[in-house]
Parts: C-alpha cells; sequence; structure tokens
C-alpha cells in the first residue's frame, strides 16, 4: 500500500477498507508513516469524516494497537469517566477519588491538553513528582492497592491515541467525531474498565458546539462502549462558560483540592456529582444516580475523597504536601489583573478565545515540543449572572512567559460580555443518553 494514495482517497471522499487503515495507523505507531502524512490524512478525515464501518474499524485498530489491561482479579465494578474536553473542566481530578472513596475501583487513562482544552494528565503533571506514565504492571498494582489509577496513553497501552492525540492538538484536526470518538474509546476499552461515564460537552467552549452535533458525538461514543459489552451512559453537559473559576493546571489542581476539602463551585460541583453518582450507581453501590451523588456528598464532606486523592498523588510519585501547603510552589513572573470599566451583570464569555488565551500563556502547547508552564493561568472573579461594579477585578493573569500576561489581560476583555439585565442560572447538564436512546435530565437537589 502507499499512503499517499490513501490520502488522495480519503481527500476525495471514499472510504477507506479496515486493511488499509489498519496499514496506516500500526505504520504510524511503528515509525515507518511519518508525521507530515498523517497530518494529511488527519485533515482529510476532518473534512470528509468516516462511514460507519470505517470509524469503527478505526477505533477498533487504535484499540489493539496497544494492550487491553485485564483487570478482571481486581475486585468490584471498575468504572471510568472521560469529558470530551473542555475549558476549565477539573471534574476528573474531583471526581476519580471521590467515586473510589465509596468503592467503586476507578483506572483512569485520561489525555494532555488538546486544542485549546485543558488535560487531566497536564494538570496532575503539575503536582512535582507525580508520574503519570506507569508500566501496565504498575497500573495494575495502584489500582489493586488504591482503587484508583490515573495515566496516560503509553508506549504499551493505546499507544495509537498517544501519537495521533499529540499531533491533533497541534494540526487543527481535533473536531471531527471519528477521530473523537477513536481517541476516547480507544483508551477508554483498553483500560479494563467494566463501565463508562461520558460527559460530552456542548457550546462555545466544546469540540461540538452545535447541540445536534454533540447528540450524534454522544449516540456515537455509547454505541461504541456498548457494542463492546460495557454500560455506558453519557452526559450532555454545558460549555459555554468555563467550568469552576480556574483555567490552567496548578491553579485547577488547587480549586480541585479546595472542592475536594468540601467547597462549593455551584456548576463544577454540580456536574461532578451527577457524573460521580452515575459511577457510583454503575458501580453497583448505589440503586440510582441520586443515591450515588447522595454518597459522593458524603465522601466529599466526611474527607475521605481528600485522603484518596492524597493517596493516590503519593502513590504516583507525587509530592502531596505542595497540596496540603500550596504556598510552598513556585509563583509566577508575572501577574495582572483585568479591571472592569463599567457596571452590569455577566451576559457570556468567549469560551473558546479564553481557552486558547490560556494556552497562549503557556498552559497548553502551539507546537509539539512545547512545554508547559505549569503556573500559567487565568483565575476567574466573576461568572454569568454575577454583578460587577467599576473598578472590580473581573480576571487575574499570570504566566512566567514575558509580555504575554498584558497582551492576554488586553484580548480577555474581548471575551466577557457585560451587559444591564441578569442572566437567570441555566441548567448545566441538559441530556442523557444511554444505549436505549436520549432523554432530557433535571439535576436532583442535594443540598
Ligand atoms: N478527549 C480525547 O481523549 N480525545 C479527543 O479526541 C477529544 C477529547
Amino acid at each position: 500500500m502507499n499512503p499517499v494514495e490513501l490520502i488522495h482517497k480519503k481527500r476525495a471522499g471514499g472510504a477507506l477498507t479496515r486493511q488499509e487503515i489498519s496499514w496506516l495507523l500500526d505504520g504510524y505507531v511503528a515509525g515507518r508513516i511519518p508525521d507530515y502524512q498523517m497530518s494529511a490524512f488527519l485533515m482529510a478525515v476532518f473534512f470528509r469524516g468516516m462511514t460507519e464501518e470505517e470509524s469503527s474499524a478505526f477505533t477498533d485498530v487504535m484499540l489493539h494497537s496497544g494492550v487491553m489491561v485485564d483487570l478482571s482479579d481486581v475486585p468490584g465494578i471498575k468504572v471510568d469517566k472521560h469529558s470530551t474536553g473542555g475549558v476549565g473542566d477539573k471534574v476528573s481530578l474531583i471526581l476519580a477519588p471521590m467515586v473510589a472513596a465509596c468503592g467503586v475501583p476507578v483506572p483512569m487513562i485520561s489525555g494532555r491538553g488538546l486544542g485549546h482544552t485543558g488535560g487531566t494528565l497536564d494538570k496532575l503533571e503539575s503536582i512535582p513528582g507525580f508520574r503519570t506514565n506507569l508500566s501496565v504492571e504498575e497500573y495494575h498494582k495502584v489500582i489493586a492497592e488504591t482503587g484508583l489509577v490515573l495515566i496516560g496513553p503509553t508506549a504499551e497501552i493505546a499507544p495509537a491515541d498517544r501519537k495521533m492525540y499529540a499531533l491533533r492538538d497541534v494540526t487543527g484536526t481535533v473536531e471531527s467525531i471519528p477521530l473523537i470518538a477513536g481517541s476516547i474509546m480507544s483508551k477508554k476499552l483498553a483500560e479494563g474498565i467494566d463501565a463508562l461515564v461520558l460527559d460530552v460537552k456542548t457550546g462555545d467552549g466544546a469540540f461540538m458546539k452545535k447541540y445536534e452535533d454533540t447528540v450524534a458525538l454522544a449516540k456515537a461514543l455509547v454505541a461504541i462502549g456498548t457494542h463492546a459489552g460495557k454500560r455506558v451512559v453519557a452526559f450532555l453537559t454545558e460549555m459555554d462558560q468555563p467550568l469552576g473559576f480556574t483555567i490552567g493546571n496548578w491553579v485547577e489542581v488547587l480549586e480541585s483540592v479546595e472542592c475536594l476539602r468540601g467547597k462549593n463551585v455551584p456548576d463544577l460541583m454540580e456536574v461532578t456529582y451527577v457524573l460521580g453518582g452515575a459511577m457510583v450507581w454503575l458501580g453497583g453501590k448505589a440503586r440510582s444516580i441520586e443515591e450515588g451523588m447522595k454518597q459522593c456528598r458524603s465522601a466529599i464532606w466526611s474527607g475521605l475523597a481528600y485522603q484518596k486523592f492524597l493517596e493516590v498523588v503519593r502513590r504516583q510519585g507525587g509530592d502531596a504536601g505542595y497540596l496540603e501547603q500550596p504556598e510552598r510552589y513556585r509563583k509566577p513572573r508575572h501577574r495582572v489583573d483585568l479591571i472592569s470599566k463599567q457596571n452590569g451583570y455577566i451576559e457570556s464569555f468567549a469560551t473558546r478565545n479564553i481557552g486558547v488565551l490560556a494556552t497562549e500563556l503557556g498552559a497548553g502547547r502551539q507546537k509539539a515540543a512545547d512545554v508547559i508552564d505549569p503556573t500559567a493561568g487565568i483565575v476567574l472573579k466573576k461568572k454569568t449572572g454575577d454583578r460587577v461594579r467599576t473598578g472590580d477585578v473581573l480576571v487575574e493573569i499570570m504566566a512566567d512567559r514575558d509580555a504575554v500576561v498584558e497582551r492576554v489581560r488586553d484580548e480577555l476583555a474581548g471575551c466577557i460580555t457585560i451587559g444591564q439585565t441578569q442572566v437567570p442560572p441555566q441548567p448545566r447538564i441538559r441530556a442523557i443518553v444511554d444505549s436505549e436512546g436520549i432523554k432530557p435530565w433535571s439535576t436532583p437537589q442535594l443540598y
């Protein structure tokens, strides 16, 4: 076979056979197909899409690029969660230890920052010493001993996603249903789970901005998981403003620690409790999602969720002392505030642009070799619907890079719309999708 011919075929809208996909992807993982040819192929898929058959072959080939971990000797129903990517989306950092503290084993393979969105791995690696590249044996041992493990794709597990994800991040080839489905499900089906909860984001800060595309992505992900014999539910959640107050790596770890210690950041904790409740229910520890949510809340209030986080951080080599005494952490060299020049109410955020500005500060990558600045970040002081007065601090911006913070501050001013009437609070979660279809979702009141 010839890579150029396969790129031509996809570019012309043709459907590749399973053998052709396998030849291309296996060649890429082995280093026979270079990045530039894979980039061209990914861009062709971005524009031309894939048929259902191609998409399912693509996911399957990605999955079998590495080992499928067998966790059958670890007692309990193993459940994981994955998000399709958002701005300020730190849910995994709170949810994984919270659900593990409820007695449900959580083996989690996450991603790095992708496009304008942040990644759990980059956030975890901002904790000094934290190792996300465990061997299969270490992965197995940590989940068996702590009920929780947090890693990334490795040379052994989901290697095709590891390489292709890094390439998509910097080649503008993220927003494609078959590419997202293959990337997510190849990781999730390799990690040894029995059930999966998906957070499929919609709105300006999501990869799928239009609601109908979000529904299509959710259905595709649920179908792949169900076909593989897993119980899967997906929630369609809003990404019209950053989740919580922080965007960046270390700042998001700090906000997560505050929530693990009981702080209620309403939009963030609503999503965390609902997804966590669904995991506890799928894990057989609750009779309903609502009962699972109550258990999750108890795990936070009792301190068990935070203790579980400290335990896994230490177990994976991280220095938990920085979580207990964050003032020890290295300070960013530059820090500026964006001040409001008017009175009113926050009407909306240009969420995707805020994510892009966070990457420009150094919280994400613009080239594959870029090194993340863990201290780079944006802290919102106001959220949609909040009252604003002239002179109020709207946003705090920090980074090590010279000259960038002032420019980002000026551009952030254009990302926040202040109006004269207060926007009423909107539901954060719109619907739930399972193998039977889609239903509207209304979050039960917990407090
Ligand atoms: N998360 C992933 O793991 N992959 C994608 O392509 C998008 C979100």
